[in-house]
């Protein structure tokens, strides 16, 4: 028998179906997932730079904060354990996805009709930006409380989106692939007329069958994703959480409060800022919601990486002009220190509609059932093992680095770009199971693929449709 996906297109048309409300609101519980993501991404810099927290927890680095602006402001945060507080959570992500693989992001892929996949999917991103919202907005409420202990009013909120995530998961249905794997057909057929809104499921269904009988084949789904045959989707699931990490997003979105104070803004505008920020992410998401499944996602990594880049040089340049090599600065004028907010605003907006939900979307739609849990445990670790390397030695690199540390991160926006533009084929509205043929069409990856691991049902057609991926 020859190995190899299994796909029966049922006569090249895309499977029928519309947005239901089910599967809109089935899909909107499940993004409720991002909402703790983002609540733990978006409180620990705030709280990190609350004074009454950092005097209790992190005495040098108060001391050291406190100083004036004629020291070295590059190194005002630098302290390993300050980072540990932040970056220790996503060792503990990084352990439980290997578990878990991560649900949220396949689960809305799976549920979701091809040609609304992608904006079902960044449902999750959205819900990442809006729990980083809500985490800098309460941090804003309660640095103020008289007493010192707003930290802890900000830290034990998170128990509100855990609970939600808690409620929504007992909920959810499973989806048809998760049926079908274990053996319930009916409950299958019925989810797929009910999430598609029409009785005509049979092609569908056909193919699902398909590549979960093609899946069960398959014993070792860790060492099968080593298989040259994989190797375009291996390399995505590693390259492309390692990018979106390397963008220095989370620089932004953990320590924000810290930057901003770092170049000259007080506690209260520091925050203030990051509620900007927060509010930028969000409202960038819903730019790539809407034209995601129009423009395809190569469209959105090509300009949102070139936005990020320009951004990143123009912050670098401000902060070399204003601080120099020694990091002293004694007249950061409001007008300055805004521009260069003005311009972290633009980097923020294009990861928005860029790497941030394309980071989650992509990986979750182009690994084929047989690899898709080992494929997307990757994603995520590797994703987390960036996200806490980021975490933990970027104060210590800003202080190191300096304003270099923009230019480095630009260096390696121009990289993920160069690399996006020849290396990711477009997957907009291609059912998962049929995916496979957009590497094989594909001027590099198809040399990894071999006739004989691709099965369609009607190739003439399907070459058709995928003639200009
Ligand atoms: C990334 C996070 C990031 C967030 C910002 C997500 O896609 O995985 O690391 O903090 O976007 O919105």
């Amino acid at each position: 028998m020859a190995v190899g996906v299994i796909v029966s297109t049922g006569g090249g048309k895309q499977h029928p179906g519309k947005m239901t409300p089910f599967v809109f609101l089935t899909c909107l519980v499940a993004s409720s997932g991002g909402l703790i993501f983002g609540y733990d991404i978006g409180i620990s810099g705030g709280v990190t730079s609350m004074d009454s927290f950092l005097s209790r927890f992190f005495p040098s680095v108060y001391k050291q904060q406190m100083a004036d602006s004629s020291t070295n402001q590059y190194c005002k945060f630098d302290s390993l354990l300050l980072t540990l507080f932040t970056s220790s959570l996503y060792v503990a992500a990084l352990l439980s996805s290997f578990l878990a693989s991560t649900a949220v992001p396949v689960y809305l892929s799976e549920m979701a009709p091809a040609f609304l996949r992608g904006t079902l999917n960044i449902g999750f991103q959205l819900m990442i930006t809006v729990g980083i919202l809500a985490a800098n907005l309460i941090n804003y409420g309660t640095a103020s409380i008289k007493g010192g202990w707003g930290w802890r009013v900000s830290l034990g909120l998170a128990a509100v989106p855990a609970l939600i995530i808690t409620i929504g998961s007992l909920v959810l249905p499973d989806t048809p692939n998760s049926l079908i794997e274990r053996g319930h057909d009916e409950e299958a057929k019925a989810m797929l007329r009910k999430i598609r809104g029409t009785e005509d499921i049979r092609a569908e269904y056909d193919d699902l069958v398909a590549a979960s009988d093609e899946a069960k084949s398959v014993h070792h789904p860790w060492s099968n994703i080593l298989q040259r045959k994989y190797r375009p989707q291996l390399t995505m699931a590693i390259l492309i959480p390692c990018f979106q990490q390397l963008t220095g997003i989370n620089v932004i979105m953990f320590y924000a409060p810290v930057l901003f104070k770092t170049i000259g803004f007080g506690s209260e505008a520091s925050l203030a800022s990051a509620v900007i920020t927060g509010t930028v992410i969000v409202l960038g998401t819903f730019v790539s919601i809407a034209t995601v499944d129009k423009l395809g996602r190569r469209a959105l990594f090509l300009q949102g990486g070139t936005q990020m880049l320009i951004s990143q040089l123009v912050v670098g340049t401000l902060i070399a002009l204003k601080f120099g090599i020694s990091g002293a600065a004694t007249d950061v004028s409001k007008n300055y220190a805004s521009i260069i907010v003005l311009f972290i605003c633009f980097f923020v907006a294009a990861f928005a509609w860029s790497w941030g939900p394309l980071g989650w979307l992509v990986p979750s739609e182009i690994f084929p059932l047989e690899i898709r849990s080992a494929g997307q445990s990757i994603n995520v670790s590797v994703n987390m093992f960036f996200t806490f390397f980021i975490a933990q030695v970027f104060l210590t690199a800003l202080c190191h680095l300096k304003f270099g540390l923009f230019y480095v991160f630009a260096g390696w926006v121009a990289i993920m770009t160069a690399f996006i533009a020849f290396f990711l084929p477009e997957t907009k509205s291609v059912p998962i199971e049929e995916m496979v043929l957009v590497w094989r069409k594909h001027w590099f990856w198809s040399k990894f693929i071999s006739d004989e691991d691709v099965h369609v049902g009607n190739p003439e057609a399907a070459d058709d449709r995928f003639k200009d991926a």
